[in-house]
């Protein structure tokens, strides 16, 4: 565990990246998509994260890509510039090993640095994001908000809960 790392992503961790997230599309509520993402689709992710300046960063072991997270805007309008949502995930077989809660840390870190001020977490308010919605209240994240039923995966009718960090 002592030997995770983290680094900004680039194009050619993608296959990696999108390998760990459609794990969680094809089998978890954690994410609200339905449709696998390509590499290309997370290319253009890196890339858009890249162009706003904010962090996208791989987190290894060994060597081996086990995570990722990255900071994306939270709302398209202008003055929402300094609040971003973060997102987070790590390789099935590396979790529960404190891995995110790094994860988490470096992103903030970075973001801080990078102008951010608000961060907003939007964690689906179900059974498989409990470890989430855990990791993010002991990292300090106030619970703002909920919605119900907002989303439909795998026949069920989904909500969200809205947690937010400040970081100003
Ligand atoms: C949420 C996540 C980033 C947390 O990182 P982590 O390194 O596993 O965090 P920790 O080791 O500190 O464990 C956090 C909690 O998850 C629980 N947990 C760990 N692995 C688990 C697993 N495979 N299934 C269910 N719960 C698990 C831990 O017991 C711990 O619970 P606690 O807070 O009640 O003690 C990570 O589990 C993950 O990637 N989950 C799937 C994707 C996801 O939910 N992303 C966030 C989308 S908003």
């Amino acid at each position: 565990m002592t030997d995770v790392t983290f680094r900004a992503a680039t194009a050619s961790d993608a296959a990696a990246l999108s390998a760990i997230y459609n794990f969680y599309v094809e089998t978890s509520t954690v994410t609200f998509d339905l449709d696998s993402w390509s590499v290309d689709d997370m290319i253009h992710k890196i890339d858009s994260v890249e162009a706003l300046g904010m962090p996208f960063i791989v987190a290894e072991l060994d060597g081996d890509i086990v995570g990722y997270g990255y900071l994306s805007t939270w709302r398209e309008k202008c003055a929402y510039e300094t609040t971003m949502e973060n997102t987070l995930y790590l390789r099935e077989d590396s979790r529960g090993l404190g891995i995110g809660g790094r994860l988490l840390d470096e992103l903030l870190e970075r973001g801080q640095r990078a102008g951010v001020r608000e961060v907003i977490a939007v964690i689906a308010n179900t059974t498989d994001a409990t470890p989430s919605i855990s990791l993010h209240e002991r990292n300090g994240f106030v619970r703002v908000g909920e919605m119900r039923n907002v989303g439909n995966k795998f026949d069920r009718w989904l909500g969200i809960v809205m947690l937010q960090k400040s970081l100003a």
